[in-house]
């Protein structure tokens, strides 16, 4: 099988500091990898070279089988790439609908095409459709997305990311800050994407988190990607070895 997302040798600098160091990563249709490390290990940098925010110094992204050159993250997304942050890309002041609709909304000509208005119909149809598949309920669908938990700000990102047919779905420190039971509905959200075949890649502190819905785990110590294992091959404490540097498989 063909990796969805391969990455190869990436390095990103900022100044005299080498963020990434010469990374490699495959991606495979339906999988889950877990990205843990230490703060500034260099996940967020690795990741937002894959969605466009920064540009590599050296190094390949292979998409889908094809040379990736995003230039910005809009062309990411466009090419099926949903990366989704602890403070989302989502208009807070906008309902539920415009946001899963953001940048792509549905008009409805008049007039043979002189007069265009937004859709809206078919727009709360659709998300309430794609919402009811992922299995969310929200009581208050009509509220502007700042009303909103940060499990349920989530559920919507993720929503999304189902609508348009994402390809890939990047999620960093997605759980940060959430309640226990909000916790359990982003990673219920993951396992429905895997099942959907869309891979993910998950950027978590919470190793409980990274063991329940990933198969493969990379760490990366101070740039370097220092290990790679099988989720059902390793153990949590095997992993927090290889994240304070006292295990390094490229040694
Ligand atoms: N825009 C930036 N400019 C300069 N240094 C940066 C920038 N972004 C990240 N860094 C540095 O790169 C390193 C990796 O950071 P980051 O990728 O955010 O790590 P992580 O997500 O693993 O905590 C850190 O030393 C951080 O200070
Ligand atoms: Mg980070």
């Amino acid at each position: 099988m063909e990796p969805m997302l391969s990455v190869r040798n990436l390095v990103k600098r900022f100044g005299g500091l080498t963020a990434v160091n010469h990374v490699s990563l495959d991606v495979y249709p339906g999988e889950a990898v877990g990205l843990v490390g230490d703060n500034a290990a260099g996940k967020s940098t690795l990741i937002k070279c894959i969605s466009g925010v920064y540009q590599a110094d050296e190094g390949e992204i292979f998409f889908r089988g094809e040379r990736a050159h995003f230039a910005r993250p809009i062309d990411a997304r466009r090419a099926g790439i949903e990366t989704i942050y602890q403070d989302l890309a989502l208009a807070g002041n906008l309902g539920i609908s415009a946001n899963i609709f953001m940048g792509r909304e549905v008009k409805r000509k008049y007039l043979g095409g002189m007069v265009h208005t937004l859709d809206e119909t078919f727009m709360n149809e659709a998300s309430r459709k794609v919402l009811d598949t992922l299995n969310i309920h929200f009581a208050n669908f009509g509220e502007k997305i700042e009303k909103l938990s940060g499990g349920q700000r989530q559920a919507v990102a993720i929503a999304r990311a189902v609508y348009w047919q994402a390809k890939l779905m990047i999620m960093d420190e997605p759980t940060n800050n959430l309640g226990v039971v909000e916790q359990h509905k982003v990673l219920d959200l993951i396992g429905k994407l895997r099942e959907e075949q869309v891979p993910v890649i998950l950027i978590s502190h919470t190793l409980p988190d990274v063991f329940a819905v990933t198969n493969r785990i990379v760490v990366m110590h101070r740039g370097r990607r220092v290990a790679e294992k099988r989720t059902s091959e390793t153990n949590s404490h095997e992993i927090v070895q290889y994240m304070v540097g006292a295990l390094d498989d490229t040694r």
